[in-house]
């Protein structure tokens, strides 16, 4: 078993998470943050400092949410179990799902506009 990071992360990326996790198991995309199926050892310690409550036990992810416990476990399909997020650094790109999702919270262009531009 596993925790898994869902879509809260996405473009927040607030990485407290990172600083609680004694296995260095929570590993940074380009919008997201994924854990480390393998590596992960359910201490729950990353869980509640999330500040966006983006992180769940894989059996608790919301129902909206559950390809979430896909993804963060595709996420490492190539690169296996790393061993250390710090000494691998970020990684630039994310799952294909998470890369397609629209940016959270952008402004529509014609809204960006200002009143007699
Ligand atoms: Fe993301 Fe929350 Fe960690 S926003 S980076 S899961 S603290
Ligand atoms: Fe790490 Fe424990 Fe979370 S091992 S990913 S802090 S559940």
């Amino acid at each position: 078993m596993t925790f898994v990071i869902a879509l809260p992360c996405v473009d927040v990326k607030d990485k407290a998470c990172i600083d609680e996790c004694p296995l260095d198991c929570i590993y940074e995309g380009e919008r997201m943050l994924y854990i480390q199926p393998d590596e992960c050892i359910d201490c729950g310690a990353c869980e509640p400092v999330c500040p966006v409550e983006a992180i769940f036990f894989e059996d608790d992810t919301p129902q909206d949410w559950q390809h979430f416990n896909t993804v963060n476990a595709e996420f490492f399909s190539d690169l296996g179990a790393p061993g250390s997020s710090t000494k691998l650094g970020p990684i630039e790109r994310d799952h294909p799902i998470v890369a397609a999702l629209p940016t959270l919270g952008a402004v529509p262009p014609v809204l960006a506009i200002p009143p007699n531009a």
